[in-house]
């Protein structure tokens, strides 16, 4: 697929598949009786001889326009036209946008079109026609994905055009550079889908490393790499990283990036991303039934998330220098593997009772973000499939955060916000930072059970964070894959949701 602007030129008049947009306007009649009229408003099509043949259309007189209702004809020159209904254009958010575009081009799989020419003004709903354009773009290249690695037959190559018609002529250098920031956005969520819809058999610690290495070295010049292997996480004292990967059949790795950006001084702004990176979560000896045991090769999500966001902010040079932390094990069970009433010592001396080897994220993470702390960021995000907690309380579609610096997570709850993402705020209470205290070691790593699970993972965590560091925290358990309600993911596997919000944070951050 690829998507070209035109300020509604002959590249839109070329198009096999021109999409159109009607609105649904309400009469308002002075009769009682004809109170829900209805009528259909086209009046932003610039396309005269298209209005005409609109208007001749006997099927034009019963169209109502209401939302996803859709009428087709044949224009002049031989090409398919689709008039899609948008509904109450004050309702229609830039959200929306991104639902319908999605609808339609799913719409067109079939029909092999190879150029499709989109009407930008009848989607600009938001008034914003170079957000539009942005948005659109989002929908197409999310809808574009699939993952067939291991399919025998693949799906068709996707090598249509969309012509973006717009008609803001002054601002299309503005527009074309966010097209190429939706592309550097877009294709980096990409990769990380990949690496979450990756088998666990084949995306192993050691493998995943390998290819993220293998990325940054192509696609992202001038960040620093570095690779810790199991000797040198030992070296380290990751007491509960190895824990974790005790039972593991394959080494633990902790992949260390570096971006800074080309004008940076001592003011520069660092921030550290965190990711767990569970590549299989079997649940280790606290197995878990295998109901909820398929699927978890997902458990890696946290770490490809801000790999994700990472990858995307160094493609648009974010202002800021980013560390990037990518914890990676399977949480596997053999004669070696963690028995539940183990004490074992983490990087930061703090002892730590393994109750269940299922709360095995909060370990590796606990080390990790020790580990990013001695690093002295100013701000600490990590990302983590952290609790089935999450879902119970935040469901599918919403992300949770929680932290220990409140004007740090209203600067991400409103990146969130602005790119339409679903996150909310949980708190942690002193009562639940009580709940971890151990009999026998510093901390355990669960709380009472079946209470407030994703708060009491995030003060577990809250632990590790050293020198008054400003965290927040991303429980992305409901959210990291399975958005059978956005018609713009796969209904299953990876969802891609939350790089664009922390990738707007990053290119934002001043
Ligand atoms: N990876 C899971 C959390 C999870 C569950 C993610 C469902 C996505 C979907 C995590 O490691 C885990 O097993 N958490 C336990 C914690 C409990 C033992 C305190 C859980 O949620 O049951
Ligand atoms: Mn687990
Ligand atoms: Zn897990």
């Amino acid at each position: 697929m690829h998507i070209k602007l035109d300020t509604v030129g002959d590249q839109f008049f070329a198009s096999e598949l021109k999409i159109l947009t009607a609105f649904q306007k309400k009469v308002v009649s002075k009769s009682k009786s004809a109170k829900d009229e209805t009528s259909v408003s086209i009046d932003h099509w610039t396309d005269k001889s298209l209005k005409e043949e609109y208007q001749n259309l006997k099927s034009s007189k019963k169209y109502k326009a209401a939302k996803d209702e859709t009428i087709s004809f044949t224009g002049i020159s031989g090409e398919t036209v689709w008039v899609v209904g948008l509904g109450d254009k004050t309702k229609f958010q830039a959200e929306d946008i991104r639902k319908v575009i999605a609808k339609i081009l799913k719409g067109t799989r079939g029909s092999k079109f190879d150029s499709i020419g989109i009407d930008v003004p009848g989607f600009n709903t938001i008034r914003d026609e170079a957000r539009t354009c942005q948005v659109i773009a989002e929908a197409a290249y999310f809808t574009d994905y699939v993952f067939d690695t291991y399919k025998s037959k693949k799906s068709e190559p996707h090598n249509y055009l969309i012509t973006l018609a717009h008609t803001d002529k002054k601002n299309n250098l503005k527009i074309e550079k966010a097209l190429a920031s939706t592309k550097n956005i877009c294709e980096s969520i990409n990769v990380m889908k990949d690496f979450i819809n990756e088998v666990p058999n084949i995306l192993h610690s050691e493998e995943y490393s390998k290819r993220v290495e293998a990325d940054v070295k192509k696609n992202l010049k001038g960040v620093k790499i570095k690779i810790l292997n199991k000797a040198q996480i030992q070296k380290e004292k990751m007491g509960l990283f190895l824990s974790v990967n005790a039972g593991s059949a394959y080494e633990p790795r902790l992949v260390h990036l570096t971006y800074e950006p080309a004008k940076s001084n001592s003011k520069t702004k660092h921030i550290a991303l965190v990711g767990k990176g569970i590549t299989f979560d079997t649940g280790g000896y606290s197995l878990k039934p295998s109901a909820s045991m398929a699927g978890m090769k997902n458990d890696m999500g946290g770490s490809a998330t801000v790999y994700g966001a990472f990858r995307a902010a160094v493609l648009e040079k974010a202002p800021v220098k980013i560390t990037c932390i990518l914890a990676m094990t399977d949480n596997a069970v053999n004669e070696f593997a963690t028995v539940p009433d183990s004490v074992v010592t983490a990087r930061s001396g703090k002892t730590v009772e393994i109750l269940n080897t299922d709360a095995e994220g909060r370990l590796i993470l606990g080390d990790a973000l020790d580990y990013a702390c001695d690093l002295n960021p100013h701000y600490i995000i990590d990302a983590a499939t952290l609790t089935g907690a999450c879902l119970v309380a935040l469901g599918n579609q919403v992300c949770a955060i929680l932290g220990n610096d409140q004007k740090w997570i209203n600067e991400i709850l409103g990146s969130a916000k602005n790119q339409d993402e679903y996150m909310w705020q949980l708190p942690i209470i002193n009562e639940w930072r009580q709940d971890i205290k151990s009999k026998v070691a510093d901390i355990k790593n669960i709380g009472t059970p079946m209470r407030a699970g994703t708060a009491i993972g995030a003060a577990f965590l809250e632990e590790f964070i050293k020198n008054d560091i400003k965290w927040a925290h991303l429980d992305i358990a409901g959210v990291a894959d399975g958005q059978s309600h956005l018609p713009y993911c796969t209904p299953h596997g990876a969802s891609g949701l939350i790089v664009r919000t922390l990738t707007h944070l990053l290119v934002n951050a001043k």
